[in-house]
């Protein structure tokens, strides 16, 4: 980790209430990703979403809506994950009055969409039958209903969304190979939270503002720390429950790193962790560090120095402190300082 990513930058407070949700992050990575959502948003092209789960592909996809020339049209999302098979078709093709006992027709989400945008989330899990009929709407603009003769003429641009790779699963034959280049023509990757954590901090002042109740409240350095240093699997969403729930819970206006889960403590440096409960000195504390940094560097000294940014003669010093102390786990012996 760098330094400046120990260095917090204090929640700026927003104003999220106002207007649509933004696409908070001012890393590198995320200002390309607005960037390229600003380039293909005026197009009509077929826009495909990939990313882990949580990163904010939804917020992407409602962006590219919201300034593209559509955006005075409907935004519909649909989540091909959450339907069995059956019904998503029905749900995303519409279904004609009484295909089966007690149905009523009704039109799809395609239909619905029409003149305006629709989001088709874990595009993925579409089942071969419904991948078929998805790429003819695509190619004629039209959409059939189940249990229907005719097509109907549909004007609706196609976001859509996977935290699978595509590629993989047209590979093992799960996916039409070319569904998946007509959605794949223009690709928008949203990188993990692990992978831009120069927008956490960020993110999580925002999340504080958005969920708060009455009082403002900031994060103390060492909790901002260990959301620096937590590695986030479930991404952004996981930040903003994580907020959420600390929000509730907050003892003062500034959350301490007492205030956060367990989960995040412990990743807090599992070397730092160890240190504050044995009361460490500074130097204890350094020794612990420098051990794990030649560690990480397969014990070569010179590699270690430069990551540490200290002399070969300062890194000796820590090492003979630690053999004098008996071997390596110095600090278990209750020695002190070394000096
Ligand atoms: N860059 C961001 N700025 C502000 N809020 C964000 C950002 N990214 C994600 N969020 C918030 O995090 C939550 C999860 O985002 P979203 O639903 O868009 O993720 P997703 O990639 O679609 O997840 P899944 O794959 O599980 O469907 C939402 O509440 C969203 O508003
Ligand atoms: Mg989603």
């Amino acid at each position: 980790m760098t330094d400046t990513l120990l260095q917090p930058r204090f929640p700026m407070p927003r104003h999220p209430r106002d207007g649509a949700a933004p696409l908070i992050g001012s890393s590198a990575v995320m200002r390309a990703v607005r960037d390229h959502i600003e380039r293909v948003a005026p197009t009509d092209f077929t826009v495909l979403i990939e990313g882990e789960s949580g990163t904010g592909k939804e917020l992407v996809a409602r962006q590219i809506h919201d300034i593209s020339t559509r955006r005075s049209g409907p935004f519909v999302a649909l989540n091909c994950a959450a339907l069995v098979e059956t019904l998503l078709e029905a749900e995303l093709f519409g279904i004609e009055d009484r295909t089966a006992t007690g149905v009523r027709g009704r039109k799809g989400k395609f239909e619905h969409a029409s003149g305006g945008t629709l989001f088709l989330d874990e595009v993925g899990d579409l089942s071969l039958a419904a991948q078929a009929k998805l790429l003819r709407a695509l190619q004629d603009l039209t959409v059939e209903r189940v249990g229907g003769y005719g097509a109907y003429r549909v004007d609706t641009r196609l976001v859509a969304a996977t935290n699978k790779r595509l590629a993989t699963l047209v590979d093992a034959r799960a996916f039409r190979a070319d569904l998946y280049y007509r959605l794949a023509g223009i690709e928008v990757y949203v990188p993990p939270l692990r992978e831009r954590r120069e927008d956490i901090i960020e993110l999580a002042g925002y999340f504080l503002e958005r969920h708060r109740h009455t009082r403002s409240l900031v994060l103390s350095d060492a909790a901002a720390d260990a959301l620096l240093t937590y590695e986030w699997p479930g991404n952004v969403r996981e930040l903003e429950r994580l907020i959420e729930r600390t929000v509730a819970f907050a003892r003062s206006s500034t959350i301490q790193v007492d205030d956060l889960p367990r989960l995040l403590k412990s990743p807090y440096g599992a070397v730092l962790q160890v240190s504050m409960e044995r009361h460490d000195t500074l130097r204890a504390w350094g020794r612990r560090y420098v051990r794990l940094v030649l560690e990480r560097n397969g014990q070569n000294k010179r590699a270690a120095c430069r990551e540490l940014g200290i002399s070969y003669h300062t890194l000796q010093g820590y090492l003979r402190c630690t053999q004098r102390a008996g071997g390596l786990t110095p600090d278990a012996t209750g020695e002190s300082d070394g000096r």
